[in-house]
């Protein structure tokens, strides 16, 4: 296995994880990448670790370029095991490491790992010379995790970020200019919304920090590595981070015979021709995750579910439960679905919306059965007059 030197004496050494298809509830259908990079200086620093079945991979990506033996420091920025799941094995082969991580890191590590470890501790504004290069710390606390921090080189103008900007792409490329902007950013957008979106209040302060850097390269513990497009990737951060969606609307629905899904067309239509782009999301064909990229840009957000049982489609459910923990805000709502005798789906789904604090400019719509022409008609203009409340 071989590293990538991505800075003259700064390697990438991480682990391609191929067969990644689900990483916490969020579908990875192009797999992932667990990046550590190392640093050769006077003192041997590796930064961040890999899932500990890739702990091999690294190792041996390591040894091409020096003896495990000889590392000095091990960086943690963030605990969660998809970094650090391979730091035991990198203590062993590195008996006199010691670790460089956050009071909250090095807690978060002994309740996962239950070994003794020697530490240097770091918190915001502190600095660790490793010979010509100095790595300087800024916490990032809840992007996503409390323990989470980003290790910036100045000497190198890198910034390793952790699960900042990162994306899950299993491939050749290291580079975003490899693969392309275009596929790259949609696949950190879609990271953004499943695993940072509920912290776009701390993404700010990091990035109030970040942008005071001069940055040539962001390594992100994900995905692909930034040396071009810094300066979009931050604007998107800001835009994400800010709840600012485009003038886009979203329709998610599920339904059993058929009759929410027409609801849904007949609301699509109408919105269409007021000059609203529409995505339409069936909870049967698309993943929960797969979905959330688009309430991340979409103002609109219609939600549809017939009754089963007294309550709505348990598809549905489970879309708002996830999208209530990501907390959307400054969304325009609207909750619609068909019924036989009690109703009670859409209105379960209205009160969700509502509970989110979103705008809820128009009357919930649960029709009985089978809709009628002029029930659709209804819809229509319905869907017109929600595209003109997100002008
Ligand atoms: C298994 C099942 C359970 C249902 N339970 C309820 C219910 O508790 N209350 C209700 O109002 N309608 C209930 N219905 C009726 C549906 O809500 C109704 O058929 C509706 O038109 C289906 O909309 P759809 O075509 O979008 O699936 C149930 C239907 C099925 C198939
Ligand atoms: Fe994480
Ligand atoms: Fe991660």
């Amino acid at each position: 296995m071989q590293p990538i030197e991505i800075k003259p004496g700064v390697y990438w050494v991480g682990g391609i994880d191929w067969d990644l298809r689900y990483f916490h509830g969020y579908v990875t259908p192009h797999g992932s990448t667990y990046n550590s990079y190392l640093i050769i200086d006077d003192k041997i620093t590796l930064v961040d670790t890999v899932k500990h079945y890739l702990a091999d991979e690294m190792l041996s990506r390591i040894k091409t370029i020096v003896d495990p033996k000889k590392i000095d420091y091990m960086v943690v920025n963030h605990v969660e095991m998809d970094h650090s799941g391979s730091v035991p094995r990198v203590m062993e082969a590195a008996p006199n490491a010691k670790i460089v991580t956050t009071p909250k890191g090095k807690k978060g590590l002994e309740m996962h790992y239950k070994k003794e470890w020697d530490y240097i501790l770091v918190q915001t504004g502190e600095e660790l010379k490793i010979g010509s290069r100095t790595l300087k710390f800024v916490q990032t606390p809840m992007v996503h995790w409390p323990d989470n921090m980003v290790t910036y080189i100045p000497e190198d103008k890198l910034l390793l970020s952790n699960d900042a900007f990162g994306q899950h792409i299993a491939g050749t490329e290291r580079f975003v200019d490899q693969l392309g902007w275009d596929i790259v950013r949609e696949a950190a957008a879609s990271y953004y919304a499943n695993i940072v979106f509920p912290y776009g209040d701390q993404v700010k302060k990091a990035l109030d920090v970040v942008e005071t850097l001069p940055l040539e390269m962001i390594g992100p513990s994900h995905g692909l590595i930034w040396r071009s497009h810094i300066p979009e990737l931050l604007k998107e951060y800001r835009k994400w981070s800010g709840n600012e969606p485009d003038r886009k609307a979203l329709i998610v629905y599920d339904t059993m015979w058929g009759s929410t899904r027409e609801m849904a067309l007949a609301l699509q239509e109408g919105i269409e021709k007021s000059g609203v782009p529409v995505v339409m999301k069936f909870l049967q064909t698309n993943h929960i995750s797969e979905v959330v990229p688009h309430l991340l840009t979409a103002k609109l957000v219609l939600v549809g579910s017939p009754t089963l049982n007294n309550g709505m489609l348990p598809t549905v459910a489970a879309f708002l439960t996830y999208i209530k923990g990501l907390r959307p805000k400054k969304r325009t709502g609207f909750a619609f679905g068909s019924y036989g005798w009690g109703g009670q789906g859409a209105r379960e789904v209205a009160s969700v919306l509502e509970g989110m604090g979103w705008e809820m400019p128009e009357e919930t719509v649960n029709l009985q059965y089978i809709p009628e022409r002029e029930d659709l008609d209804n819809l229509k203009q319905i869907g017109s007059k929600l595209a003109g409340a997100i002008e």
